[in-house]
């Protein structure tokens, strides 16, 4: 028994802040920006949160697949930046769409939570326990970054992304003899070097405490550690997937990865010794949008009629943790 995606959705803010928009508040520059990263431009919250971005993703997922909210049987919401600490941002996304009958639960994995949160479905469902569940990557990182750090501020944009999956007692099986669903799955995360990305909530404080300390709230980055762990683990976990699988990377139409950055991209293909032509890019519109850049790129895809039924995807990303994986799946 496998699951297939049969609905993607996606929200964005309205307003779009470019680099020269950016170089107005820090010491940099359009040029510097797009050669070191690719990004031209983001999306930045002024009034959606992080839960009303990802039900509105949500709400469209659900349409396309032809779904009702009613039938929802787990929600998934991966986030690094909710609004709230509790109740988490599955039970509000819930809430607003009307999914009474859900189970819902955050899932915390950074960038790479929207893979973590599909591989998460996808055991549930092996297990037998759900037979759909709507999985979302939504975040409002604007909040968590000091827009006085030029080494931040102008990698990230807010966003979300959703999918709807199910599975189905009947294998689909398209034209091209390929079997609809997920082929493989690899996580892995390496928590020894979880301080290279991190970002702190709040530090220990009670009547008990002898000195409350002070924490800087926002997000700190070693990029040059991070881009080294990208650049060499991404294209390791795609290859396991690729071999649990049996394929190969000529197998694959396209590979949709964590858009961070286009020179990580760049470098996948490389070593991969795949086609450049087969990563399609959104990073120049919308940045950075950890856990949401891959379910809003696969929302824009599949709306633009860019992946057909039976192309064999693969879906990587990285991120704060440090965490990693990648899938192998057939779409249907
Ligand atoms: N504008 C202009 N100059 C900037 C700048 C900016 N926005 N940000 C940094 N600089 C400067 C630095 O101060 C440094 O100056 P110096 O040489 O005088 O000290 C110089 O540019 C080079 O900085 P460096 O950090 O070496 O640049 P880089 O080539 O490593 O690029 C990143 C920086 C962040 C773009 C790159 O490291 C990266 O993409 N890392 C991965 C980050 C990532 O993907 N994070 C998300 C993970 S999910």
């Amino acid at each position: 028994m496998t699951i297939k995606i049969t609905g993607t959705g996606s929200a964005l803010p309205e307003k779009t802040v470019t680099n020269s928009d950016i170089a107005k508040l820090v010491d940099t520059s359009d040029d510097w920006i797009r050669e070191r990263t690719g990004i031209s431009e983001r999306r930045i919250a002024t009034n959606d949160t992080v839960s009303s971005l990802a039900s509105k993703a949500c709400t469209n997922a659900l349409e396309m697949a032809g779904r009702n909210a009613e039938d929802v049987e787990l929600i998934i919401v991966a986030t690094c930046s909710p609004e709230f600490l509790l109740p988490c941002c599955a039970c509000q996304v819930q809430s607003d769409i009307g999914a009474h009958k859900a189970v819902a639960f955050d899932l915390n994995a950074a960038c790479s939570g929207f893979l973590f949160a599909l591989n998460t479905a996808y055991a549930y469902v092996q297990a037998g326990l759900y037979k759909n569940a709507l999985i979302v990557g939504s975040e409002v990182l604007s909040k968590l970054i000091d827009w006085t750090d030029r080494s931040i501020c102008v990698l990230f944009g807010d966003g979300a992304g959703a999918a709807f999956v199910e599975t189905s007692d009947i294998d689909e099986i398209c034209e091209n003899g390929r079997k609809v669903g997920v082929e493989s799955i690899v996580m892995g995360s390496d928590g020894t070097k979880g301080m290279t990305l991190s970002c702190m909530e709040r530090g220990l404080a009670n009547p008990y405490v002898e000195k409350i300390e002070k924490v800087n709230p926002y997000v700190h980055m070693d990029g040059q550690e991070v881009y080294k762990f990208a650049t060499r683990q991404v294209p390791a976990c795609i290859s396991t997937a690729l071999e649990k699988a049996g394929f190969t990377t000529d197998d694959i139409d396209l590979f949709v990865l964590h858009q961070a950055n286009i020179r990580i991209i760049e470098s996948v293909a490389k070593r991969l010794k795949a086609d450049i032509s087969k990563f399609p890019v959104n990073l120049n519109r919308v940045g950075n949008m950890s856990s949401a850049t891959i379910p809003v790129l696969l929302d824009e895809l599949n709306r633009d009629g860019k992946i057909k039924k039976g192309d064999r995807l693969v879906l990587s990303g990285f991120g704060a943790g440090l965490t990693y994986g990648a899938s192998v799946l057939v779409w249907g």
